[in-house]
């Protein structure tokens, strides 16, 4: 049995494919990557078929992270059913996936699984957009989504 994750933003070129890459980089070194099926989607599909943003790509290759996406859109018919988790990387991913249709218990904000916030930081739990910012912001992405992962795998893997 696996668990199903899709890590779902609004193109699939620059948060998601980061989120698909650092969690696959990580269930590797713990050594449960046969536990989950993974992928990432977008809510538009501008960029479908399309490898992630090359700034993306860029602060992956820094962290000797693979980035295996090709983007495309989510699909209800299927998607709501075949993932068990619908990691939305904002708020308004996330009531875009609502008003699609997927189911509410199965529907999170990535950054609720950093065990390093606190209740504190419950109003703004995004991950920015970094597409019209400058590469530092794929930095900050990335250091959100390290920090995310590494939560959500304890809490996966909890016996
Ligand atoms: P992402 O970033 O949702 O993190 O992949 C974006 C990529 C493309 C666009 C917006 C956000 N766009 O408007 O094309």
């Amino acid at each position: 049995m696996t668990t199903g994750l899709l890590f779902v933003c609004l193109g699939n070129i620059c948060r998601s494919p980061l989120a698909e890459g650092v969690f696959l980089h990580q269930a590797a070194e713990r050594g449960v990557l046969d536990c989950f099926d993974v992928d990432s989607c977008g809510i538009g599909g501008w960029h479908a078929g399309s490898p992630p943003d090359t700034r993306a790509a860029a602060v992956a290759k820094r962290h000797k992270v693979r980035l295996p996406s090709i983007a495309r859109q989510v699909d209800p018919a299927t998607d709501f059913d075949r993932f068990d988790l619908l990691l939305a990387m904002d708020t308004s991913n996330q009531d875009a996936l609502l008003e699609l249709g997927a189911p509410a218990e199965r529907v999170c904000l990535m950054r609720s699984y950093d065990p390093t916030l606190t209740s504190a930081d419950d109003n703004d739990l995004d991950v920015p957009d970094p597409y019209y910012g400058g590469p530092k912001g794929f930095d900050l992405v990335y250091e959100m989504l390290e920090r995310a992962c590494a939560g959500l795998l304890d809490e996966l893997t909890e016996t």
